[in-house]
């Protein structure tokens, strides 16, 4: 059998960043992003029985090391749920720049999860592909979802990813610096759990910040969205900052980004920024001010790429699921 499935990043307005056990990829705290509508990974898999391993290739190349692993482990949970042994060829592309904290890992896992359950022949349902692909990447689980999207806390079979309503909101990311972290989040989520003072403080406050959220969407009050999204973004920097040795990821051109954001709002625009694990900034915006948005950035910042993004779709199959010829 032979699946084609295709996903979008997300970017969280109240981040996940930490694991409560790292098997089951379960988090501290629950999240909530926001589905995009660019920056597709497309990922096709396909069954071979006569295969003795998995054959995996990124982006037209054949993939190695830790990012092969990544994906046969993924596989053999898959093939442990369908009682399968058969070895699967994957290929998959990105369009965002992979490994710099767009999120191409969320939308590459969700791709996965879609055509791999489907190449195996289960028959998941929005939650459990959701379960699946959390196994992959955490924040993968949220990229199942289409829109605003809220993960539960809790154990293997309630943490899960859902939509939630909102107001008809954007972002413009700012890609700043395309190239990989130095530092992938994994470790730096278990040296902010094992050597930030700050670690506790983040887990209550971000509780706090997710109830207050899906208030504030529920409302449609944009600025309260914001301002939570952009304090919940910085006190997450704040607690690596503090970890030892520290992680920072934001730039001096990423906090220049912050500081132009917070004087666009005092010129009247409601945007606020939010940046992950890496030095990209993405601002988050009513999308009929994207543009507006995208103007003023384009004019302060010349050498950032501008990608004005909508709530974009779930994981999903793109064509037939079909037998191998
Ligand atoms: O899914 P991971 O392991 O790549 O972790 C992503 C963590 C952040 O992007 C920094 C925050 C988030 O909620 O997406």
């Amino acid at each position: 059998m032979r699946a084609v499935a295709r996903a979008h990043p997300n970017i969280a307005l109240i981040k996940y960043w930490g694991k409560r056990d790292e098997a089951l990829v379960l988090p501290m705290t629950g999240s909530l992003s926001l589905t995009l509508d660019i920056f597709p990974t497309t990922t096709s898999v396909e069954l071979d029985a006569l295969a003795s391993a998995d054959i995996v290739e990124l982006g037209g190349e054949t993939a190695r090391g830790t990012a092969a692993e990544r994906v046969t482990a993924f596989l053999d949970i898959v093939r442990r749920l369908a009682g399968s042994s058969v070895h699967a060829r994957v290929s998959s592309r990105n369009t965002a720049p992979t490994g710099a904290g767009l999120a191409s890992s969320a939308a590459g896992f969700a791709a996965l999860a879609v055509a791999a359950s489907a190449a195996y022949g289960l028959d998941l349902d929005g939650p459990a592909l959701s379960r699946l692909a959390r196994r992959g990447s955490g924040s993968a689980a949220r990229s199942i979802v289409p829109g605003l999207a809220i993960w539960h806390e809790g154990d293997d079979e309630h943490s899960y990813a859902e939509p939630v309503p909102g107001p008809d909101l954007g972002m413009v990311i700012a890609t700043l610096d395309a190239r990989p972290k130095t530092v992938s989040s994994r470790v730096a989520m278990r040296a902010s759990i094992d050597t930030s003072p700050f670690f506790p403080g983040w887990v209550d406050s971000t509780r706090r910040d997710l109830a207050e959220m899906l208030q504030a969407l529920a409302a449609g009050d944009i600025e309260r969205v914001g301002a939570l999204t952009e304090s919940n973004a910085l006190r997450m920097h704040g607690v690596m900052a503090a970890a030892r040795p520290p992680i920072r990821y934001l730039s001096p051109q990423s906090v220049r980004v912050f500081d132009l954001v917070s004087e666009l709002r005092s010129a009247g625009l409601a945007a606020y920024a939010t940046a992950d694990a890496g030095p990209n900034v993405a601002v988050l915006a009513p999308a009929a001010d994207l543009a507006a948005v995208r103007d003023a950035l384009a004019s302060e910042v010349p050498a950032a790429q501008l990608s004005v993004a909508h709530a974009g779709p779930g994981a999903r199959l793109v064509g037939a699921t079909e037998a191998a010829s």
